[in-house]
């Protein structure tokens, strides 16, 4: 069946069927549906935090469908002995990357039981997550579409060319509070005016997350057309 007729629901079902993540087939629906109808803004789309790829996986198979070019997928793609156990029992981990370290979930840890059953078992069948993402690319021909950078958003930025702008952005990093406003900030300026900005977690589990979209997103007066979707919160830049 081509892939045209073929409802995507299905199609995004099996596509993420092996690829370990929290991201549920209803988001991902969404995540689709956003990226593939904000199109005609034309600019590209960027992740922050694509862990395995079942997002990523997902926004390439909206932008292949629409021609768009590029999906950017930046994290800091740890491996198993970047993790670290702290002495409350949850776990954070720190990437040396070109003598640099940057941590990660210091503020807001990742607790002992998603740890030990999502993350730890991950590391059983491949030496990082990098290794996985890639995968899950290779799988669904979406090379030259869907591009890994191992880097922190920061830098990521600081060598985008001077075109760079983005229709959407999926922000799905360290969900501490100074770590999301930060993202929020970094993202701001290649966002189009009436492009997307999608939040993972939002009004769910994570203070930080909530506090973060709070202040820098709902009350900032920049935004309009709020919605969350179950565990998603999708804004649009005003126009
Ligand atoms: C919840 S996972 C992303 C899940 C993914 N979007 C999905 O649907 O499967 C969060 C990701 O954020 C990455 N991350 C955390 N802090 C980061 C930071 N400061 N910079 C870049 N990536 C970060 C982690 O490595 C992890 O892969």
């Amino acid at each position: 069946m081509s892939h045209v007729t073929q409802p995507i629901a299905s199609r995004i079902e099996s596509a993420v069927r092996d690829i370990p993540g929290w991201s549920p087939l209803d988001q991902l629906q969404c995540l689709f549906t956003l990226a593939f109808s904000s199109a005609h803004l034309q600019g590209d789309i960027l992740e922050l935090g694509s862990w395995c790829g079942r997002s990523a996986i997902v926004l390439g198979m909206a932008a292949q469908a629409t021609g768009k070019v590029k999906v950017h997928c930046v994290d800091l793609f740890p491996e198993k002995n970047d993790w670290f156990r702290n002495a409350d029992g949850t776990y954070s981990f720190s990437v040396q990357l070109n003598g640099v370290t940057f941590g990660a979930y210091q503020d807001q840890t990742v607790w002992e039981e998603p740890f030990l059953r999502d993350i730890a078992p991950l590391y059983e069948r491949w030496p990082g997550t990098l290794e996985a993402f890639n995968d899950s690319v290779r799988k669904h021909n979406l090379e030259g579409c869907v591009i890994p950078y191992r880097a922190d958003l920061e830098s990521f930025v600081r060598n985008v060319a001077p075109d760079f702008c983005l229709s959407l952005a999926f922000i799905d990093g360290d969900h501490g509070f100074h770590a999301v406003c930060k993202d929020i900030e970094t993202v701001e300026p290649f966002l189009l005016s009436g492009g997307w900005i999608c939040f993972d977690d939002a009004f769910s589990s994570y203070n930080g997350v909530n506090d973060a979209i709070r202040d820098m997103v709902i009350h900032s007066g920049k935004y309009e057309r709020f919605q969350q979707m179950t565990r998603k919160l999708f804004v649009a830049q005003k126009l």
